[in-house]
């Protein structure tokens, strides 16, 4: 028979329900929020807002989809951290009363850890989930980790950044150029029709497993600046240049602190996730790892990559068979949190 739960991710500006059976998606559904666009970021009274309104449209499409009965549901997995915590009031809010309601156990889950568990969704492009132990380098909008991931449950962090995070550093340097939220993919459709040597910046000094991208940005900034004061229209004559070469800075920043993690842990068993994993430039040059270092090299599978409720569902699966429910008493956590 197995066991069904349904995830619900709320942690930023995606609005997202998934129904899981065992270790397969059945539905996984997303409404991401427009009201951002003209901001330039996240408003975060906005996504609350727009969370409100989404949550029971979004749970009722995911059922619908996966063709189960609410009623059929063995939990409720769902975001409690870290995010914005008025996003995350509301996915913890209706999940604490729907699983009261149904009379079924409340799952809390970490969305950096779930973000690394949607490797185990079945249907990824490599045949058997990744052993433990491996590392991962999880890169989101808030977050640049790498995690030495030693069960589902145990993850050890071994490097963070000490400033921006990688989705941020893409962000931000979209900005500068112009380009709308998030700027992310954009960059990366860009920098597909780009040199990405056409122009180069520092590299961060940084000791050690952790990261910074913050000089990045800056050093972008003032380049910029600087070229536009010879040539107002600089721009939009280079952006794919541009952003071939902003890319490939952040790509190598990465890079070669996941080839340290890998010499300092002797594991070559290395995973990408979050949303920055689908960046093709990173795709490309970490699975290029497999023959450059003999790695066995883990990509997840696009849709898994940005935030969903999918990973979301899979980490409450694990927990699930692992009995390790919540109280209704929890309270959403905004910073990450080890556990
Ligand atoms: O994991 P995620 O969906 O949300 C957070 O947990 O933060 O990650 C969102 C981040 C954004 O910064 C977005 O610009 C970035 O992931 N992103 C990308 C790409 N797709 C999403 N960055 C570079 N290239 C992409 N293709
Ligand atoms: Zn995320």
């Amino acid at each position: 028979m197995g066991i069904y739960i349904l995830g619900i991710e709320s942690s930023c500006d995606d609005t997202s329900a998934a129904v899981i059976h065992n270790r397969k998606i059945l539905a996984n559904y997303i409404a991401n929020q427009s009201v951002h666009k003209d901001f330039g970021g996240v408003v975060p009274e906005l996504a609350s807002r727009a969370h409100q309104q989404n949550i029971i449209p979004v749970i009722d499409k995911a059922l619908c989809t996966a063709k189960i009965s609410k009623n059929e549901l063995h939990a409720i997995a769902f975001t409690n951290g870290p995010g914005l915590m008025g996003s995350l009031l509301v996915g913890a809010s209706f999940a604490k009363t729907f699983s009261l309601a149904l009379g079924i156990p409340l799952i809390e889950v970490n969305h950096m850890h779930a973000h690394i568990l949607a490797l185990f969704i079945e249907g990824q492009s490599f045949e058997q989930p990744p052993q433990f132990p491996f590392i991962c380098l999880t890169v989101s909008g808030g977050h640049t980790q790498l995690m030495l991931v030693k069960d589902y449950f145990e993850m050890e962090l071994i490097g963070q950044t000490i400033d921006d995070a990688a989705g941020e550093a893409f962000d931000k340097a979209a900005k500068i150029m112009g380009l709308p939220y998030p700027g992310g993919p954009l960059i990366d459709q860009y920098a597909a029709l780009g040199n990405p040597k056409a122009f180069s910046f520092p590299h961060p000094n940084i000791p050690g497993l952790d990261f910074s991208f913050s000089g990045l940005k800056t050093s972008f900034l003032y380049f910029l600046r600087d070229q536009l004061k010879k040539n107002p229209d600089f721009i939009a004559q280079n952006t794919n240049d541009l952003c071939a070469s902003i890319q490939s800075m952040i790509v190598e920043v990465l890079l070669r602190k996941l080839r340290m993690a890998i010499k300092e842990t002797g594991i070559k068993r290395v995973a990408i996730a979050g949303g920055v994993s689908a960046n093709s430039g990173l795709r490309n040059a970490v699975a290029k790892l497999e023959e450059s270092d003999g790695c066995k090299v883990y990509i997840p599978k696009m849709e898994y990559c940005t935030d969903n409720a999918a990973m979301i569902a899979i980490a409450g699966f694990f927990k699930y068979q692992n009995s390790q429910f919540a109280h209704h008493a929890i309270t959403p956590f905004a910073k990450f949190q080890k556990k």
